[in-house]
């Protein structure tokens, strides 16, 4: 019986230690997972290519394009009024990829924003896409 509960509780206490080292090991993965999206996100949202990046006849009014060698989206609100935002989504990191509407769409889990602000229409994001700075001068949009 001595042989039997110390056996019994030698595997209770290894099942426990596991338990504790696996949830140690996730949250370790989960919080260098996390590090490394928000460094990759800032990265991405900081790329600045230079020259013109769009032409404002690509960009419909009431609309927009997402110009993926920039990682921007720049849109149209309206008639002569342009916008640019990050296309990184803040969620968890995807390009977005339609413009539909009057939003922004990101399709990894459908996360909207407003063409004219970036804020958030619809989640799961809870942050607005990033507003980058542009110029225009004639057709050229240009970032900066
Ligand atoms: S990464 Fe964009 S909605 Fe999740």
């Amino acid at each position: 019986m001595a042989d039997q509960s110390f056996c019994c509780d030698r595997r209770a206490i290894l099942s426990a230690a596991g338990v504790v080292a696996t949830g140690a090991a996730l949250t370790g993965c989960s919080n260098a997972q996390r590090a490394s999206d928000a460094a990759s996100y800032n990265r991405r949202v900081q790329h600045t290519p230079t020259g013109p990046i769009a032409s404002t006849a690509d960009v419909p009014v009431g609309g927009g394009v997402i110009v993926e060698s920039a990682e921007v989206v720049v849109t149209q609100p309206s008639e002569g009024e342009f916008k640019a935002f990050s296309s990184i989504c803040p969620h968890q990191g995807c390009p977005v990829t339609q413009i539909d509407d009057g939003v922004i769409i990101c399709t990894c889990h459908n996360s909207r924003f407003d063409i004219a602000t970036g804020d958030v229409v619809s989640g799961p994001a809870r942050k607005g896409l990033a507003t980058r700075t542009i110029t225009v001068d004639g057709e050229d949009v240009s970032l900066g």
